[in-house]
């Protein structure tokens, strides 16, 4: 005959020391299973049984069957249910996951900062775009084909005869244009020239050029400009001085320099080019230069930038390098 009641017995403890519905599955194998030790008392030799002894069997080997079944069914609601209870598993001491957090790029944020300051001072900021005509590029500004200034910016020529501008001078004509005179307005963004790279000479670099045009504009308002810019970036009066410059597109033309400290010692240094607009480049964008006069400067944003932050070679801000831009975590 079957023992049935050990079996059950021993089936219940085997429950009673588990909890996770897997551990209720695995006892359920281990009695049920194809190989389980139930499943197994009912592989045994019947020809050697009476009819009513294979019957008798039969019956107790069922219940047996049935009650085990009924007791793992429950055990396995149990074992669900606390699971869901508990929740999903969520260590606390675990650590977090690292989710890396942008930053703003120390030139973006020179430039955002230069902006804001030229704002204030009543100028809108003029989106240009990076490939231009050769005619806005050069000739617009004054600079025909065979002018030896063509030779001083190594340009990189597009196959449809455009090219990416060399400078941000390039949106002058644009400008003028669009938003007529009088006109306060920069024209920030990159610039490209085909240059020999060096600790100052990247072939990819910013600008952000300034124009101000109007009846009455003279040097003295492009000085007031300067000296207010240079004071709103370092924070404190700034001394400047002009010496002249030649750029085809202004006369007179001027290389503005300010007083700093660098690297312990006081001097000057050469900030940015600028000058009152050449009478050409008016009449060239439709501006009656009888009328009219305003002043422009090229501001080097990336130059800028490595005063700003002290940065020893221009070619880090392009690297791609995060241990240098890191350095920089600007918050706006
Ligand atoms: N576009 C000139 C350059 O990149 C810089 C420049 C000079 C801009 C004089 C000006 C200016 O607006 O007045 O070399």
């Amino acid at each position: 005959m079957i023992e049935a009641e050990p079996l059950l017995a021993s089936l219940s403890a085997d429950l009673a020391a588990v909890t996770t519905p897997t551990e209720v599955a695995a006892v359920r194998a281990r009695y049920l299973g194809a190989e389980g030790s139930i499943t197994r008392l009912g592989k045994r030799d019947f020809s050697t049984m009476s009819k009513d002894e294979r019957r008798a069997f039969g019956s107790g080997f069922n219940e047996l069957k049935t009650r085990a079944d009924t007791v793992l069914k429950e055990a396995a609601a149990r074992a669900e249910a606390s699971k869901q209870a508990a929740g999903p598993a969520f260590d606390l001491t675990l650590p977090g996951a690292d989710r890396r957090q942008g930053a703003i790029h120390p030139i973006l944020s020179t430039q955002i900062e230069v902006e804001e300051i030229f704002r204030s001072m009543g100028f809108e900021v003029f989106a240009g775009d990076e490939a231009v005509s050769e005619y806005e590029n050069f000739d617009a500004l004054n600079i025909p084909g065979d002018h030896p200034a063509r030779d001083m910016q190594d340009t990189f020529w597009l196959e449809n005869g455009m090219v990416l501008r060399t400078h941000t001078s390039s949106m002058q004509n644009r400008a003028m244009r669009a938003l007529g005179v009088p006109l306060r307005a920069i024209f920030p963004g990159r610039c490209y020239r085909n240059e020999a790279l060096d600790l100052t000479h990247e072939n990819t670099f910013y600008q952000l050029e300034g124009l101000m045009v109007g009846e009455d504009v003279s040097v003295a308002h492009l000085i007031a400009v300067m000296r207010d810019l240079l004071a709103a970036v370092f924070r404190k009066e700034i001394q400047v001085r002009m010496r002249p410059g030649f750029f085809p597109f202004v006369e007179p033309g001027f290389e503005l320099d300010f007083r700093t400290t660098l690297n312990g010692v006081e001097r000057w240094v050469e900030l940015m080019p600028c000058g009152m607009v050449h009478p050409a480049v008016l009449r060239n964008a439709g501006v009656d230069p009888d009328r009219y006069s305003g002043f422009a400067f090229g501001l080097g944003l990336t130059r800028l930038a490595m005063l700003k932050y002290g940065a020893p070679d221009v070619r880090l801000f392009n690297s791609g390098d995060l241990r240098f831009n890191e350095q920089f975590r600007a918050t706006l």
